[in-house]
């Protein structure tokens, strides 16, 4: 049976080509352009990325039929066909949590400047996913991807790197190998500085809530601690060291179990401020005044570090510095350059607020001198509820 033409079809022929497709509701293309102005794709590809290699005539007749025909690069799909996507991957444990928040909306402004957006993908801590999400990145869309406190191993890392998709480590959670790019905040000489501002105040005493164990910040914060307490003549004391995991309620449990030690601790160092917030509250459950009673140090200076009552001192971490650089550093690898800082260690800072002072004894010397008032706080210590 005969077919009869689309009227659409038939009228459209006989149209201007802008008229054209409008009538088809189809924007105009390159080949459409190029066809018109009688040149190759190739020719009107080039004068859209402003090379050079065009006579100013053809120049000029392109330019006029694009103009006429309201032609617009579609800038995604000519990525693409670059091998571009402008998206890279961000894996991180989690977004709720101002650590992370803070390092997440860095890594954003720093990609922007870069033309480049962000896929997050929150890991839960959870090994599988984190395997997996990076697999699915790697054969996905993204071009290279900032892996926050990554769980994978060094091998399992470069394997990733082997197959060509560039990658950068956020704050390691392991070592990471040679030939990882890694970026992370200088944990030991923050730490040390941390316990020196203690011992200088007259801790002896100097508790500490770490991370979680066979982290790095945890081994590090805790070398930094060793190094400054054997500056001054103290030995580290096993019985003063709890393990927490970054959370508020981890710092609770953990400040509560070692302020029931019956000669207690008269400072707590605390390996970020959650842990350090979470101290607060187990010295206050003890009807304990801070930082009369207790001195709390937090690490982070993260948002809530000021506004908490006493304001915590802490150590800063750079994590806005901390997202540029590793952005910075995936894009050199991204456009094909040589990365030689393969290690960025940033340094840290202390912050001194309000929730240090000297050690009670020092502060309010009681009759009788230190000794007597330490076994009084004992007796105290013990009958307070666990
Ligand atoms: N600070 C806060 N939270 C964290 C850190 C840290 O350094 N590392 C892992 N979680």
């Amino acid at each position: 049976m005969r077919e009869f033409p689309d009227l659409r079809d038939t009228v459209a022929r006989l149209l201007s080509p802008r008229m054209r497709n409008r009538l088809q509701r189809r924007p105009p293309t390159i080949r459409d352009v190029a066809r018109q102005a009688g040149v190759s794709v190739a020719t009107v590809s080039r004068i859209l990325n402003r090379r050079e290699d065009v006579a100013p005539a053809t120049r000029e007749r392109v330019l006029r039929v694009i103009r006429e025909q309201g032609y617009t690069r579609n800038r995604t799909a000519s990525a693409l066909s670059a091998g571009r996507s402008g998206l890279v991957g961000v894996t991180l444990p989690k977004i709720q949590s101002s650590y992370f928040a803070q390092l997440a909306d860095a890594i954003v402004d720093a990609l922007y400047e870069h033309d480049l957006r962000a896929v997050f993908c929150p890991t839960r801590h959870e090994r599988e996913l984190e395997l997996s999400l990076l697999e699915r990145l790697m054969h996905g869309m993204t071009e290279g991807a900032v892996l926050i406190l990554p769980s994978e191993s060094s091998a399992e890392l470069l394997a990733v790197q082997g197959q060509g998709y560039p990658l950068v480590v956020l704050d390691p959670k392991t070592p990471v190998g040679p030939g990882i790019p890694s970026v992370s905040a200088a944990n030991i000489t923050g730490a040390a500085a941390a316990t020196r501002h203690l011992l200088g105040l007259g801790h002896r005493r100097i508790a500490a809530i770490t991370g979680p164990a066979g982290w790095c910040a945890t081994d590090d914060r805790l070398a930094g601690l060793h190094t400054a307490l054997a500056g001054a003549g103290i030995e580290p004391d096993a019985a003063l060291v709890a393990e927490g995991d970054f959370e508020v309620a981890g710092g609770r449990n953990a400040a509560a179990r070692l302020l029931a030690l019956p000669d207690r601790p008269t400072a707590i160092f605390a390996f970020n401020d959650n842990l350090a917030v979470g101290a607060f509250q187990a010295a206050r459950e003890l009807g304990l005044e801070l930082p009369g009673d207790l001195s709390v140090v937090g690490f982070d200076d993260s948002e809530e570090a000021p506004l908490v009552t006493p304001a915590l001192t802490t150590v800063r971490q750079p994590l806005g510095e901390m997202a540029r650089m590793a952005v910075s550093l995936l894009t050199r690898l991204l456009a094909g350059r040589p990365v030689e800082a393969l290690r960025v260690e940033l340094a840290t800072t202390l912050v001194v607020r309000e929730s240090t002072a000297p050690p009670p004894a020092r502060r309010r010397p009681a009759a009788g001198g230190d000794a007597r008032r330490r076994r009084g706080r004992t007796q105290t210590a013990l009958v307070l509820p666990r």
